[in-house]
């Protein structure tokens, strides 16, 4: 760690989304400092404005949480999410690079179609089946070729307590809807964004206490376990209302199905579960069980009587 009395200064881009806000909420050692920019600060597509923040300020480390992450809009969204996490973060990269900054970088499981049947780990080719993932592909393909210095931190369906997530609009709808169907045939691991956060701290002090450290690259974490879309649900519901009421309210339905009523959707993998040890093995960073996770959440917002807020 620095010597001396100045903090190492942490360049947060995207910090009023769901992992943005988290960052912020989190706490960090006092020999670290997070500079939090929030999209209207800072777009991605805007190179001299970010070009202008690297010329102005030393940063010690970057995490970039920023991202068009509506997966279902993106299909229709023409060339905006290839600006976004294709060439902004080539640009972003890029920059880290040119200044000697480590970058860590968040990409998604939907880079992976679905076809394996096992857990995928960092060595699995990807694969993706929607723009989204298409355009994420793009960023993570860009920092592998021109930034040294980068992690990428490949995760899957987050939720918690700030910004939107199916755990969120379960619970909101749960309360609008007395029926609501679900897919039944994906299945993935929900990831705790207070989770994540932590791995993330992890790795920047690893990183930033180590002039050394050398283990770049692509890892994958999320949750422990797997489950689909429906018994995500279910188990949210369950834990408000008991298992008769998540049962009456929510209804099993196939991805086919899904894609009649709303064609719009994206499509996305029928499996998308990642594999979790080389984070574990080279960081000592352990995922924990979905479901106890989950359940502590939910938890946590009937405690907070945010359950009755408009805040859900
Ligand atoms: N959410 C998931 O389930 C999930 C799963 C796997 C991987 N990930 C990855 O995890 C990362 C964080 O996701 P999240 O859930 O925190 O997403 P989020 O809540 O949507 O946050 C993304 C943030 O990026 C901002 N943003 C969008 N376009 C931007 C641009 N052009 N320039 C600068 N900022 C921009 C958004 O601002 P606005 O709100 O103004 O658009 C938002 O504040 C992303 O890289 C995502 O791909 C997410």
């Amino acid at each position: 760690m620095k010597t001396n009395k100045e903090p190492y200064k942490i360049l947060l881009l995207g910090a009023g989304g769901q992992m943005g806000t988290t960052l912020t909420h989190l706490k960090w050692p006092e020999a670290v400092q997070l500079y939090p920019y929030f999209h209207q600060d800072m777009d991605l597509k805007n190179h001299q404005a970010l070009e202008d923040i690297f010329h102005h300020h030393q940063w010690d480390f970057v995490i970039n949480a920023a991202g068009l992450v509506k997966v279902d809009q993106a299909e229709h969204m023409g060339k905006e999410p290839y600006l976004v996490n294709g060439l902004g973060v080539l640009h972003l990269g890029g920059l880290c690079q040119k200044y000697g900054v480590p970058l860590l970088h968040y990409s998604t499981d939907y880079v992976f179609d679905g076809q394996k049947k096992e857990p995928y780990t960092e060595h699995d080719l990807p694969s993706p089946l929607n723009v989204y993932g298409l355009s994420k592909l793009f960023g993570e393909t860009a920092l592998q070729a021109y930034t040294e210095k980068h992690i990428i931190l490949r995760t899957s369906w987050i939720y918690g307590l700030y910004g939107h997530n199916f755990l969120k609009m379960i619970l909101k709808k749960s309360r609008e809807q007395e029926k609501l169907s679900i897919v039944n045939d994906q299945i993935g691991i929900p990831t705790f964004s207070e989770d994540l956060g932590e791995a993330t701290k992890i790795i920047t002090l690893a990183v930033l206490k180590n002039p050394k450290f050398s283990s770049w690259g692509l890892y994958h974490y999320a949750g422990e376990g797997a489950t689909n879309w429906y018994e995500y649900a279910h188990f949210i519901l369950e834990t408000c209302y008991g298992s008769e009421k998540a049962a009456r309210i929510l209804t099993p339905i196939s991805t086919a199905q899904n894609l009649h009523f709303n064609p719009l959707v994206a499509a996305r993998p029928s499996f998308s579960v990642l594999d979790g040890s080389r984070i574990k093995e080279v960081f000592s960073i352990k995922p924990k069980p979905w479901k106890e996770r989950v359940g502590q959440v939910v938890h946590r917002y009937l405690a907070k009587n945010l359950w009755n807020s408009e805040r859900i």
